[in-house]
């Protein structure tokens, strides 16, 4: 099969590979129908992601088919359509057990396109499919689907949970790239006062607004300021990082009002300096996560009931073999004015199983 394979710092090539196989009894074999590329994985190819190591196939976003199962493998079968989460689960563990996938230490969390082989290919090999994968109900279209393998959940828990934000909170979101708008998307539910957004693209900014921020502002002209006008001096409640560079983190710890929480989600390469001078006496809460896709199954079910933007923030589509165009697309946003880039086709082509597989 074709794959995206990491070659270090900079490299990556679309190229032949072996096919995954199952490897353990809790293994599925999916066919990739809808992929998409996260923020991450331009962390990856940067080389912000030490452990990734050139051979891998990165990628941890799909919707695939099911083509293979393992022998313990219950909750799926061949055929089924499903969302392959960026977070695997043992299941067992102690932090599985608390709803903690993320953190998993059987063997799960963020392993695929990371630890192991990931989903920016034809197939791939899931661990764990069980509580790895989720059967989609058929009305729920692929590209709407695949923001929910990663942005959605990430956006809600790390930043919108984590952040605690509350009816009637000035939010703030630096970084408007897909992550950072899912954030807008979701703080919503929790029908805060105000929104603003921040980012350097004015693209991302005007999508931004689209998807309801109230405000915008552009990170080189003084964001602070803005939301110190708006909050007559005091500083937002909630400031969520979506970037994952120190300039970003340090400018949410100045935009924080004593007593609020900086929510960071973005993935850093670097050390960011955490000012305890000036924060210290503030009582601020600045909470880390990585997603833990707890939220995944609700998450579905507002998607299909219309409740949240889905597709409406792929901007662009391409076929599988077109990987390299869509990481120039997607890493040139600026320019591009690219916010999620899917690559596989919307609909679901159905892969025939004999009746007495089923
Ligand atoms: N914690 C998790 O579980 C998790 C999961 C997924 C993604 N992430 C991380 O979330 C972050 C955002 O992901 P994405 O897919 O939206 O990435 P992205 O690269 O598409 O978006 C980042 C945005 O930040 C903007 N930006 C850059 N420098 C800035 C600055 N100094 N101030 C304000 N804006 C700035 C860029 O213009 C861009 O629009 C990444 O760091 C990604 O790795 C974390
Ligand atoms: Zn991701
Ligand atoms: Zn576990």
């Amino acid at each position: 099969m074709k794959a995206l394979v990491f070659h270090g710092p900079g490299q990556t090539s679309w190229q032949n590979v072996p096919d995954p196989s199952v490897k353990d009894a809790a293994d599925a074999i999916v066919r990739v129908d809808a992929v998409t590329i996260c923020g991450t994985d331009l962390h990856i190819v940067k080389g912000d992601v030490p452990e990734v190591t050139p051979g891998r196939i990165l990628g941890h976003e799909a919707v695939g088919t099911v083509v293979e199962t393992g022998g313990d493998v219950r909750s799926v079968r061949p055929g089924d359509r499903v969302l392959i989460s960026c977070i695997s689960a043992c299941g067992r563990c102690r932090f599985c057990r608390e709803g903690h996938y993320g953190q998993c230490r059987g063997g799960g969390g963020w392993v695929l396109g990371h630890t192991i082989d990931g989903t920016q290919a034809e197939y791939v090999r899931v661990p764990f499919a069980d509580l790895s994968v989720h059967p989609l109900p058929s009305a729920l279209d692929s590209h709407d689907a695949v923001l929910l393998a990663d942005i959605f959940p990430t956006s809600y828990e790390v930043g919108v949970l984590n952040g605690n934000v509350r009816p009637g909170d000035t939010v703030v979101v630096v970084g408007a790239g897909p992550i950072g708008l899912a954030a807008i998307a979701t703080a919503q539910l929790y029908s805060p006062g105000r929104i603003i957004a921040v980012d350097l693209a004015a693209s991302r900014l005007a999508a931004a607004r689209d998807l309801g921020a109230d405000a915008t502002a552009s990170a080189d002209e003084e964001p602070e300021r803005l939301v110190e006008d708006l909050t007559d001096g005091l500083g937002a409640d909630v400031v969520i990082e979506a970037v994952g560079v120190p300039e970003a983190f340090e400018m949410c710890t100045r935009m924080v009002r004593p007593g609020g929480h900086v929510a960071n989600i973005g993935v850093h390469g670097k050390p960011a300096v955490l000012h305890l001078e000036d924060l210290w006496i503030k009582d601020v809460t600045i909470t880390t996560g990585l997603v833990d896709t707890h939220s995944t199954p609700m998450l579905l079910r507002m998607t299909a009931a219309g409740r949240l933007p889905g597709a409406a923030m792929v901007t662009h589509r391409f076929e599988l073999d077109q990987m390299e165009e869509a990481y120039d697309v997607f890493s040139n946003a600026g320019e591009t004015g690219a916010l999620k880039v899917v690559l596989g086709g919307p609909q679901h082509d159905t892969v025939t199983v004999p009746p007495q597989e089923r």
